[in-house]
């Protein structure tokens, strides 16, 4: 074992997800050992305790595994479960800790950013509950960065790419198969008899795995154990660099999957994950799922899957989702909660029992069953859902709008755009806030205005400036705020929502409906001119 003096880095403050950075800037000398020091150092309960390790496969995630498993030596845990090839995705990564009592986990991952040398890479740490690090965990691990003088590190290198039992230094490593676990998870949730019969007789499906983690995954439920033949697998082999792409799956990097599900002789249903696997989309014969009305879909219909036969507890959903779940959750009697954006926020109520589903706009939707988003869950809940009810993807939304009314959804990202232009537009709409009630523009008038504070009810911590919102009379609202997981400049987000109640017109055009709302929040920010971009760069 050597234990290193190192150089500090004074950039090393996680984000909504972990720490995310290029990959040259994780190259550096140290960039990558002070950090992970810096976790062993917070958390002593990992000294002799078990850690689960294992990422997206994404360039880099070799080395950094290496790393990582030199270090664990060194800092005395007793042993280290790693995906077979460094592969494991997130919503595996939380199963394994929960699945085997681990002290905590690594992720590495920068999830649907590009990845290849000149991309991004990323390391979160997840503990015992399977989930994301809270905020106080993770400051303190900021903090430790800053005034941190040593790591320890031992010698040895671990064969990833063979099942087996090994030692480093004194440490077990144990390289394991990363699907077989997560499988029969699903398999213990999903009606997969039910879902089999339905795939191989009356539903086509494609999924897109994007290059990324979700491949073998796919390939082991989806081809091996519901049937489905494997050329309705897009992109299934996970690739370093994702095959050039972005691993995100919205209608800009998923081009070739929203095609097919809009040309003609489209398959009934089409699905895809994220570089980690645990976001989702699902699409319909020319029809796209909003992720908010995917979470209020599955809120509404989780009952017909087994494992959810006996009803949701609750529902939680991330500030700018829109409001389409509580409505659901309202009706049904159940508990509906508002939190920031970022998973870790869900970790305290579905520990508490609070909530069993949980979602967010930015395509995360996940249950109880983990603790984090897992994409590939949502597309089985939306299998098992058209299984049971044998009705199309537009058949199902349509019931649901009909029932519970329909708010009209759109995510209007301005990426990379200068942080103190980003700051200003921001600045702007704040100083307005406590004005804007009872003012009325273009037609609509504003009910409130606030910049979101979270009192988290389980253990009474108060999260503040989590994004600004304005909410009109008419049910609509739209919400502004700065992304936490970008990786160059600042990404501005505004999301816009348009309440329709049930008895109104659902198939109005989606850009028509939110224009009003997008032209108030224009109107009020001067957004467009203070960033300097015509447009945004990704509509979603
Ligand atoms: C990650 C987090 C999510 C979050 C998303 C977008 O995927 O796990 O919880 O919703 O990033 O975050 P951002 O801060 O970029 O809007
Ligand atoms: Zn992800």
């Amino acid at each position: 074992m050597t234990d290193v003096q190192t150089t500090r880095y004074d950039d090393q403050k996680p984000g909504t997800s972990g720490l995310r950075k290029t990959v040259s800037v994780f190259k550096q000398p140290h960039y990558l050992e002070n950090f992970v020091q810096a976790i062993f150092d917070c958390v002593p309960e990992l000294k002799g305790g078990l850690l689960i390790l294992g990422g997206d496969g994404r360039y880099h995630n070799d080395v950094a595994i290496q790393t990582i498993l030199r270090i664990a030596a060194a800092n005395g845990v007793a042993k280290v479960m790693v995906g077979k090839d460094g592969i494991l995705s997130t919503p595996a990564v939380s199963n394994m800790i929960r699945q085997y009592g681990a002290n905590g986990g690594f992720v590495l991952s920068a999830s649907h950013n590009p990845g290849g040398p000149d991309g991004d890479f990323g390391i979160k740490y997840n503990v015992s509950n399977g989930g994301p690090a809270a905020t106080s965990l993770t400051d303190a691990v900021f903090e430790r960065t800053k005034v941190m003088e040593h790591y320890q590190i031992a010698d040895g290198h671990v064969d990833l790419s063979t099942l087996g039992h090994s030692n480093l230094g004194a440490m077990a490593v144990s390289v394991f198969d990363p699907v077989t676990d997560y499988a029969d998870l699903m398999e213990t949730l999903f009606d997969f008899e039910t879902i089999r019969r339905f795939l191989t007789s009356d539903l086509s499906l494609i999924f897109d795995a994007m290059h990324a983690v979700t491949g073998p995954y796919a390939q082991e439920i989806f081809v091996r154990r519901l049937g489905v033949n494997s050329d309705a697998l897009m992109n299934a082999t996970p690739l370093p660099d994702f095959g050039g792409g972005h691993p995100d799956p919205n209608p800009v990097y998923a081009k070739a999957l929203f095609d097919r599900m809009f040309g003609d002789d489209a398959p009934d249903f089409g699905a895809a994950s994220d570089g980690d696997g645990d976001r989702n989309i699902v699409l319909g014969r020319g029809v796209y799922v909003s992720p908010s009305d995917s979470l209020a879909v599955i809120t509404a219909n989780a009952h017909l899957a087994p494992a959810y036969r006996d009803g949701i507890k609750g529902v939680a959903r991330s500030m700018p989702t829109s409001r389409a779940s509580d409505v659901v959750a309202a009706a049904m009697g159940i508990e509906s909660f508002e939190t920031p954006t970022g998973w870790k926020y869900f970790g305290n109520l579905l520990d508490a029992g609070r909530i069993t589903v949980c979602g967010e706009e930015s395509a995360g939707t996940s249950s109880d069953h983990v603790r984090e988003k897992d994409g590939l869950w949502a597309i089985l809940m939306w299998l098992n859902i058209l299984a049971v009810r044998r009705l199309s993807v537009q058949d199902i939304l349509t019931d649901h709008w009909a029932t519970y009314g329909r708010h009209y959804y759109s995510r209007h990202d301005y990426e990379s755009v200068a942080a103190d232009k980003a700051e200003d537009v921001m600045a702007r709409l704040q100083g307005q806030l406590t004005t804007l009630p009872g003012t009325t523009l273009r037609k609509e008038t504003i009910s409130a205005a606030d910049s979101f504070t979270y009192h988290d009810p389980i253990d009474g911590s108060v999260t503040e400036n989590q994004g600004l919102r304005v909410m009109f009379e008419s049910g609509s609202r739209f919400v502004m705020r700065l992304s936490g997981t970008g990786t160059a400049g600042a990404t501005l987000r505004l999301y816009l929502e348009a309440y329709e109640p049930k008895d109104g017109d659902h198939h109005a055009d989606l850009s028509k409906r939110l224009e009003p709302i997008a032209a108030i929040a224009e109107d009020l920010t001067n957004l467009r001119q203070t960033v300097g971009r015509d447009g945004p760069s990704v509509v979603s």
